[in-house]
Formats: C-alpha cells, structure tokens, sequence
C-alpha cells in the first residue's frame, strides 16, 4: 500500500462515526470518565481501576496551585490586555518551562535515564556540576510539599510505590545529605516517579502537566475577565519596580533636527 504523507493510529471515523483507539466515540460517553478516555487517548488502551485511580490522583494534585506561579501571572496579564479567555490560557500555558510545570517532563527524563544507577553518585553529578535536579527543591515548600506526600501515600496504597518512587525519596535524602539543606521533592518529582511507575514515556511529561493545570488557568482567566477591569494588571513602577537605569539625560545635538 502506497506510504500516505499523514499518519495517525489515534482516532478514525467507520461507517459515520468516530472510534478512539478502535473504540467508539459515541459509546464512551457516559461509560468512561474524563479521566479513563484520557488514559485511553494517551496510552491506547483502557485504564484499569487502579490506574484510573492513580491518574485521577494525579490530575487532582495539578488542577490548581495559587495566583503565584509564573503561568497564572502570564495567564491573568494577557487577558487583562483585553484578550478573549482561550488567548489568556493560550499565555499561561506558554509560560510552562524547566522551572514550571516542565520540570515534570525533565523529572521523568531523570529517573528514567538514572534509576539503574548509584543514587548517590547521580546526586553528586548533578550538584557538582551546577545542574538543578528536576522534581525537587520549591519556593513555597521547605519541609515537605504536601501534594508529593499525599501521591506517595495514595501510591503506595494501590501498589504504585516501586523502583522510581523509592529512587527519587534517595534522591531527596541524598541532596540533603551533600547539600546539607533540604530540597523536597516537588509535586512534579512524585507525579513524575508515578508516571514512569505507570509506563509513561518522559516525552509526554509536559502533556500531563497542561491536561492536569489548564482547568486552573480557565478559573483564573475567567476570573480576571469578569472580576477586574481591563489593564489591572499594570505595575505600579514606584511601589513595585526598582529602577536600574540611567539618570533622565539630554538626546545630543546632533540627533536632533536631522533628515532621516
Ligand atoms: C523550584 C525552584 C526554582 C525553587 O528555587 P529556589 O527557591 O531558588 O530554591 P532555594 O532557595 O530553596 O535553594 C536555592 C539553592 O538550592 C539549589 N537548588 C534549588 N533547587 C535545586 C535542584 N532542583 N537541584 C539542585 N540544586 C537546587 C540552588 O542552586 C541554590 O543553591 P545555593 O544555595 O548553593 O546557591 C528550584 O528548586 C528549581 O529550579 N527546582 C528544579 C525545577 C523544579 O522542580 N521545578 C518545579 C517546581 S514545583
């Protein structure tokens, strides 16, 4: 058959209707939840109870976490410059980075390249040379971040609580131990162990974090379109700027009056 120049094994449409991974559009609704069609539509075939349970966990601990975060600052700034609600997520979204958000993708990409090797001598790597460890250390939270503690439990209460999750709580012990300073292992290091535990490849970690996150950016959106007036979101340059700048200096004369 000739090779096509597009080619998907996601979804297709039989005899008028759509299937999703072979499976029936129309008979998914109301026999799936939100969650199990997106375990589906990821992994290509149906959750059982126990991963719909984990991944249910998982987007609960993503849904929402402050106006703080740099994607809530973008998500909230562009919509109060007179955007409509999808340009405001679209910002929030784009504001996901290896600090944000991406450092989901970078904490799967850690375990799964590392957890066959010497904990310690991983953590060494990493602080010697300078390079932050995705996954651990946070702003907010310095003893421990009560999502990743609650992911573990639920983890280990449903028999997700293997080789990746125990490498990444070595990895949070071992900074600690070379450091001599705590850098707890974030909401991205646990969902991130828990994922590689479930079989998901690291290249969709950020996936996870906008599926989890983007109903919390709507909120806020939403918010700020119908709560606050247009432009709110403008600094008050003396109160809240620091100015590094030069002094107010005359433009030279020779820049003035010429034909351009
Ligand atoms: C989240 C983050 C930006 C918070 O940074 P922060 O508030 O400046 O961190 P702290 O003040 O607690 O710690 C700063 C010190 O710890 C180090 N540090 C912080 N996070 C680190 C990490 N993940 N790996 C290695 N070192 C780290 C810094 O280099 C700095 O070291 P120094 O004191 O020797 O200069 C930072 O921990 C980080 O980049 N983590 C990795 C990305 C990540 O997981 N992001 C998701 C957040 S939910």
């Amino acid at each position: 058959m000739e090779k096509k120049k597009w080619r998907t094994a996601i979804s297709w449409h039989f005899d008028g209707e759509a299937y999703v991974r072979g499976y029936n559009l129309a008979e998914l609704i109301g026999n799936l939840t939100f969650t199990e069609a997106i375990y589906l539509v990821l992994k290509g075939e149906l959750p059982t109870n126990r991963e719909r349970k984990m991944l249910d966990g998982i987007f609960v601990a993503m849904v929402e976490h402050s106006i703080a975060p740099p994607s809530v600052i973008a998500a909230r700034a562009v919509a109060s410059g007179g955007n409509s609600l999808h340009v405001g997520v679209g910002a929030g979204v784009l504001a996901f980075g290896d600090a944000h958000g991406g450092a989901l993708e970078g904490a799967m990409r850690f375990y799964q390249e590392n957890a066959d090797r010497d904990v310690e001598e991983v953590v060494r790597e990493y602080l010697e040379n300078g390079k932050r460890i995705p996954g651990f250390g946070h702003r907010y939270y310095k003893d421990y971040d009560p999502r990743s503690k609650r992911i573990c439990e639920l983890a280990k209460e449903i028999g997700y609580f293997g080789k990746y999750c125990r490498f990444a709580q070595q990895v949070e012990e071992w900074i600690e131990k070379i450091k001599g300073k705590k850098l707890v292992m974030n909401v991205d290091g646990s969902i991130g162990a828990v994922l590689s535990e479930m079989g998901f490849d690291w290249r969709m970690g950020k996936g996870f974090f906008i599926i989890g996150r983007v109903p919390g950016l709507v909120a806020h959106v939403y918010e700020e379109l119908v709560m606050e007036k247009p432009f709110s979101k403008r600094l008050d340059e003396e109160k809240e700027v620091e100015y590094l700048g030069e002094k107010p200096k005359k433009l030279p004369d020779s820049f003035k009056n010429r034909r351009l």
